[in-house]
């Protein structure tokens, strides 16, 4: 008998994209985090792999890391500013955090930014240890000029972008976040901190805030509470005895909010 030839493919061009998530939907997430203990938790759940040195989107030199992957209708790359060349140890803080942000953001053109991390918590704001808060608004309590005008430049108070059904429907607690370079508390800190009207204090959540606000970027800040600075006990100490614990409740949260922000769009947040 004859046979009809089978039907050539269409040309790459002709050929469908892959079903898309609704028209508007958040595609690129990039999540920035300072320690590799919370990271990667997150690294292992999502199946993120690490972005091989000779690929990197990177410059040379660069200690920054990155881990990316797809995960259900979305892009995620995690990146960490990495080791410190001389300590060896995660370079947290404001200024690598600025830096890694920066370059992935200019590399990578993210829908969305997440910093996730720990935080110490107030307990005469109503933060308890483990606790998971989103951040309202950040600002610094390390940056004292006491000019007219570059006092408020220094603060650098701004709201976040607000995610009102992440809020609600993954039941996170809400308050203001403070940042500065140090784990500690000094006297003129504490007295920013509670202008500031923090709830939760870290080491990055401004430095990120300030880079995606200049690239209109929206961010989300995800922060669990491994200490309570208003308490009694020494800060370094809790944060270390906690740090696991409290990075297994962080690493729930970014789960769960990844998991909602899949399919959606800027505005369904
Ligand atoms: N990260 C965890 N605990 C912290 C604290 N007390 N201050 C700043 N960053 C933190």
């Amino acid at each position: 008998g004859f046979e009809l030839p089978a039907m050539a493919p269409p040309p790459p061009s002709e050929q469908p994209d892959a079903p898309a998530a609704g028209a508007g939907a958040i595609s690129k997430v990039l999540i920035v985090m300072a320690m590799e203990t919370e990271a990667t938790p997150l690294v292992n759940k999502f199946r993120l792999v690490e972005a091989p040195a000779h690929e990197s989107i990177f410059p040379k030199g660069a200690t920054w890391t990155r881990f990316y992957g797809n995960y259900k209708d979305l892009h995620l790359d995690l990146v960490m500013p990495g080791k410190d060349v001389v300590f060896g140890v995660d370079s947290v803080g404001t200024v690598s955090a600025s830096l890694v942000a920066y370059a992935s953001i200019q590399a990578l053109k993210p829908d969305l930014i997440i910093n996730a991390g720990t935080a110490g918590g107030f307990k005469t704001k109503g933060a308890s240890v483990g606790d998971v808060f989103l951040a309202s608004d950040v600002a610094f309590h390390d940056r004292r000029i006491p000019i007219p005008v570059f006092d408020m430049y220094g603060v650098g108070a701004r709201k976040t972008f607000a995610a009102p059904n992440i809020l609600k429907e993954l039941n996170f607690k809400l308050g203001k976040l403070s940042t500065g370079d140090s784990l500690d508390m000094s006297p003129q800190d504490e007295e920013m901190i509670l202008k500031n009207d923090a709830t939760v204090k870290d080491m990055e959540g401004a430095a990120v805030a300030y880079v995606a606000d200049i690239f209109s970027t929206p961010a989300i800040f995800v922060k669990a509470v491994t200490d309570i600075v208003d308490g009694e006990k020494p800060t370094a100490e809790e944060f270390l005895q906690n740090l696991i614990s409290v990075t297994a409740a962080l690493d729930v949260a970014v789960t769960k909010m990844i998991d909602f922000i899949s399919g959606k769009r800027i505005t369904d947040l």
